[in-house]
């Protein structure tokens, strides 16, 4: 670890798509009152994601990281947290059932609060105000008071993510992931459809297994495994005075954790090798995911890796690869291949929504369900390839019958999108769409 790091180090640094306080005395008050708060996340538990995400390294685990592209506090609800829970566990199902190979299940939830966006000020009928940047930092109605920068935001967002994050343990190690409990899995809405008879297609078969083996000796009263399951939570490292007041050195092998998650990301517009964002993330022992968009260069992407994982370590690193449906093929390859000749461990992971997202006619930001599929394919295609290893998926999605990302099996379109349009941020693909991509996606995996 460099010597001069510490948790505000990145301060020396150019840091982007920051909030701008205009009451110092609340921020520094506020900042204050997080450093005492209690941790969402022990570094045990980091640990252990990392022990996970290292076999997606090299084809022995796939990562599916999913949810919310923002939380938001209005749409916070249990049942919301627990349908979005639900899916991610069918998906992960359906991928592991495929796959043969254990699925890291990580959420973007919990934490998953802030937003860069592309300019910093909103226009509406003549008037002109600062940009929504996420519940953490401001209101979403466009007014003056509500477009704000509020420091007290961050407490909010801390407790909601507490919350949250509660309510995911329970799921994951009370009882509601045991598999024994698969058939009820499928969420109302989504059982009569086709991915609703699909999944219920593996959970039979799930059943039927599970029964040979209890007869064998092996249940849910004596392995873990079949009980419960381990769910992470992860989000954007965006709002820097956040994730260092939850920046903190774990007792027991004296480095320091960022304990508001388990994993978090740098976003495409915040990678600079000198920017703060980088020196924040570089002093952490936490896995760090690093957005790769069509503007990234190899030796860049090669020298941000070096930087933050020196020692090469397996499993700190996921690289988020987003470039969209149609650049995909031209740029990935090549820098997958300098990536080849170096011995860099690395997870490949795939975001095939935020180089996807097209205004639609009816004015409504929106992503077609066709152009996800289609990078989604070309990752797996150039990883096959190149003879390397895809070795995650990364998704906004959520477990409402949400109409957000135009078409899939329900043939969403444009009229569509008016009905049940309830993102904060970017569209969404909704409980049946994410099904139906994991279902292709088993394909493509049980071909790698
Ligand atoms: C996001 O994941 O919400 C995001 C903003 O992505 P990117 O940095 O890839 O644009
Ligand atoms: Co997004």
């Amino acid at each position: 670890m460099n010597q001069k790091w510490n948790p505000d180090s990145w301060k020396s640094k150019t840091a982007l798509h920051q909030p701008n306080y205009l009451d110092e005395k609340k921020l520094e008050k506020t900042i204050k009152k997080m450093k005492k708060l209690p941790p969402l996340v022990f570094a045990g538990e980091v640990r252990s994601l990392k022990k996970e995400l290292s076999k997606c390294v090299d084809g022995n685990g796939f990562l599916l990281q999913a949810g919310d592209c923002a939380e938001s506090f209005a749409e916070f609800h249990p049942n919301y947290i627990r349908d979005t829970f639900r899916v991610i566990m069918q998906m992960a199902v359906i991928l592991s059932f495929a796959a043969g190979v254990p699925v890291v299940k990580v959420g973007r939830l919990a934490g998953q609060f802030a937003k860069p966006r592309s300019s910093p000020t909103e226009e509406k009928n003549g008037k002109k105000l600062p940009s929504y940047l996420g519940d953490m930092i401001n209101a979403i109605n466009f007014d003056e008071k509500a477009r704000e920068h509020d420091p007290e935001r961050m407490i909010q967002a801390y407790n909601q993510a507490a919350s949250t994050q509660n309510l995911l343990r329970a799921f994951a190690y009370g009882g509601y992931a045991d598999l024994s409990t698969i058939q009820n899995w499928n969420l109302d809405f989504v059982k009569k459809s086709k991915q609703g008879s699909n999944f219920k297609v593996i959970a039979d078969r799930i059943s039927e297994c599970l029964d040979f083996i209890n007869a064998c000796g092996i249940n849910n009263k004596n392995a873990r495994q079949l009980y419960e399951t381990n769910f992470f939570i992860s989000h954007e490292a965006l709002l820097l005075p956040y994730e260092s007041a939850f920046t903190r050195i774990d007792s027991t092998t004296g480095k320091w954790y960022d304990v508001s998650t388990h994993m978090v990301w740098i976003g495409d517009r915040t990678r600079q090798l000198n920017g703060a964002h980088v020196e924040f993330c570089k002093g952490i022992s936490n896995p760090i995911g690093i957005k790769v968009g069509p503007s990234a260069k190899a030796n860049e992407i090669i020298e941000l890796v070096k930087t933050i994982n020196p020692e090469n370590e397996k499993g700190k690193i996921v690289l988020i690869v987003r470039m969209g449906a149609e650049k995909i093929n031209q740029l990935f390859p090549q820098l997958l291949k300098q990536f080849k000749k170096l011995d860099l461990n690395v997870v490949w992971s795939c975001d095939p929504m935020h180089a996807n997202i097209e205004k639609s006619k009816s004015g409504y930001k929106t992503r077609n369900f066709k152009n996800i599929l289609r990078e989604v394919k070309s990752f797996f295609k150039i990883h096959k390839n190149i003879g390397t290893y895809a070795g995650g998926i990364h998704l906004e999605m959520t477990g409402q019958n949400v109409t957000e990302c135009i078409g899939g099996l329900q043939k969403i379109s444009d009229k569509d999108l008016s009905s049940r349009y309830h993102t904060h941020c970017d569209p969404r693909l909704n409980a049946s769409q994410s099904l139906e991509l994991a279902f292709l996606m088993a394909s493509n995996l049980k071909k790698s």
